[in-house]
């Protein structure tokens, strides 16, 4: 899909659709007025007969309208021009392009919500419009037999800005937009995979795809003899258990000064979590196929900024490994030692995440990095505290979190705070080893945070934990592609110098 930002003062390009958006007072902007205008007002006579209600998110589609430049006009509601803002830009502009890939239009211009009342910054405005059409245009990686779907005809898309300074704020918007759903694609496919095509194996592989694909790219992929080389005990006794080997993934991208910190992402990689001895419960377990959503994420966040070349150094670190049952899968009981040499007894070899995610963190290290940021789909317990809306956020680095929290913001994929602290340290003792890798029922999600902030000490770190918002169930299974617009998002903030 091709995005362009075009100067369009008296809202007079004729393209294949036209979109126009009305509030539910029946109110058009200006650029909305003058189209209709050119069809005699048919757009208001519409809302005035009632045909047309313009809540939000409703549309028309009105065929060869007389008088108009294009053959079709598209008209979206925008509901209540006094509640609209980022969230109701989003829905507008979804419903526009769901509408729109249902026609034949190869091309469209969009005039939504222009007017310079409503409280929404160009730049903002223009990313939303080019990440959510690229994302109603996604499918799952089809594995189904039957025809193919056929692709939508709609293959190009501009928004219409009243002078080139703005136009110039846009395309930069749609830039990014479409870089960030690029990432989010990405993420989304792998995610997606079946558990036996998704193999660490496999991810490594699609890693040095992206190495060869991107200049500023390094990709390295260690396997079982140099993780054992590197001692990561943690890591190693989660992967034992199974017959798939593990995967050490690192990616450096290079996009400043080699002396400039870079920032490090870590994502859990866990292609399937069976919860190995301590088995899971048959229920749902399909869905721990989505165990490497982290991983996942990360890498797509990684695809964004080497598409946008972001003037930034960043560090890509992915644990990958199933967690399987077998004669030599790790038992609960055994002691293993991590990389940063502390002993952990495991009490429950479900709790893996964080065996697999604190020998990265160590590992991290050796980068020097100016903020670790791990990304995982850690526990239950944060599904049961957060839902399915907000990813919990917990951090040892005050700055750091508010920077996350304000990505989320911005990007319309939000986090929420939640505790680490001595209180739920403490409930990770063990009479054997340093720490135990469980620490009770209560206030799981932050008692699984408060392990790896003992791998984090000194360093700038915060975790995300994904187990809510990286999928969803039910009838329209599938991943979200979270939290690859936050991340990309606090990489492009980070790139512009804050
Ligand atoms: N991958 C799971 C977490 C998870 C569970 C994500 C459900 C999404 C939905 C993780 O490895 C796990 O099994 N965690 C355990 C930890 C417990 C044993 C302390 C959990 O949350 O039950
Ligand atoms: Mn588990
Ligand atoms: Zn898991």
């Amino acid at each position: 899909m091709e995005f362009k930002a075009i100067v369009d003062t008296r809202a007079q390009s004729a393209s294949a659709c036209a979109v126009i958006g009305l509030y539910d007072d029946g109110l058009m902007d200006d650029a909305a007025r003058r189209v209709d205008a050119r069809m005699g007002g048919l757009a208001a006579k519409l809302f005035a007969a009632r045909d047309f209600a313009a809540k939000l998110g409703d549309t028309l589609l009105l065929a060869r309208p007389a008088g108009s430049k294009s053959p079709r006009v598209l008209l979206v509601g925008q509901g209540s021009k006094k509640k609209f803002g980022r969230k109701q830009y989003r829905k507008t502009v979804q419903a526009a392009a769901q509408a729109l890939l249902k026609t034949g239009a190869g091309d469209a211009v969009l005039y939504i919500a222009s007017d310079p009342e409503v409280d929404l910054d160009a730049y903002t405005r223009a990313r939303i419009v080019s990440e959510t059409v690229s994302a109603q245009t996604y499918r799952i990686p089809d594995l189904k037999s039957g025809p193919k779907p056929k692709p939508p005809r709609l293959r190009s898309v501009r928004v219409a800005a009243a002078d080139a300074r703005t136009a110039k704020t846009m395309q930069l918007g749609l830039d990014h937009g479409a870089a960030m759903a690029r990432g989010v694609a990405f993420s989304r496919d792998l995610a997606n995979l079946p558990p036996n095509v998704c193999t660490p194996t496999y991810l490594g592989a699609r890693a040095l795809a992206l190495g060869k694909e991107f200049r500023r790219l390094k990709v390295t992929v260690l396997g079982e003899r140099r993780i054992r080389a590197l001692k990561m005990g943690a890591f190693l006794a989660v992967a034992q258990g199974s017959a798939e080997p593990p995967r050490l993934i690192v990616c450096e991208y290079r996009g400043a000064d080699p002396k400039s910190a870079p920032v490090c992402l870590i994502g859990k990689g866990i292609t399937f979590d069976s919860g190995g001895i301590s088995l899971k419960d048959p229920p749902a377990m399909d869905e721990m196929k989505f165990d490497m959503s982290g991983a996942a994420s990360v890498l797509g966040a990684l695809v964004t900024a080497a598409l946008l070349e972001l003037p930034i150094n960043l560090v890509v670190i992915v644990a990958a490994s199933e967690n399987m049952p077998a004669g030599n899968a790790v038992k609960p009981a055994d002691i293993v030692t991590s990389m940063s040499g502390q002993t952990v007894e495991i009490l429950n070899t479900d709790a893996e995440g964080r065996l697999v995610l604190c020998d990265a963190i160590t590992y991290s290290r050796r980068f020097k990095p100016a903020a670790v940021i791990d990304v995982a789909t850690l526990t239950g317990a944060c599904v049961i505290a957060l839902g399915n809306h907000l990813s919990g956020l917990m951090s040892n680095d005050e700055p750091l979190a508010e920077e996350i929290e304000a990505a989320g913001v911005r990007a319309d994929d939000r986090a929420w705070r939640m505790p680490i602290g001595e209180e739920y340290a403490d409930q990770l003792k063990s009479n054997f080893a340093d720490l135990a890798n469980i620490g009770g029922r209560e206030g799981g999600a932050c008692t699984a945070a408060a392990f790896l902030s003992r791998f984090a000490k000194d360093l700038h770190w915060a975790h995300l934990d994904i187990a809510g918002t990286a999928w969803v169930g039910g009838a329209q299974k599938g991943s979200t592609g979270r939290p690859v617009p936050l991340l990309a998002d606090f990489l492009i903030n980070r790139a512009r110098g804050k």
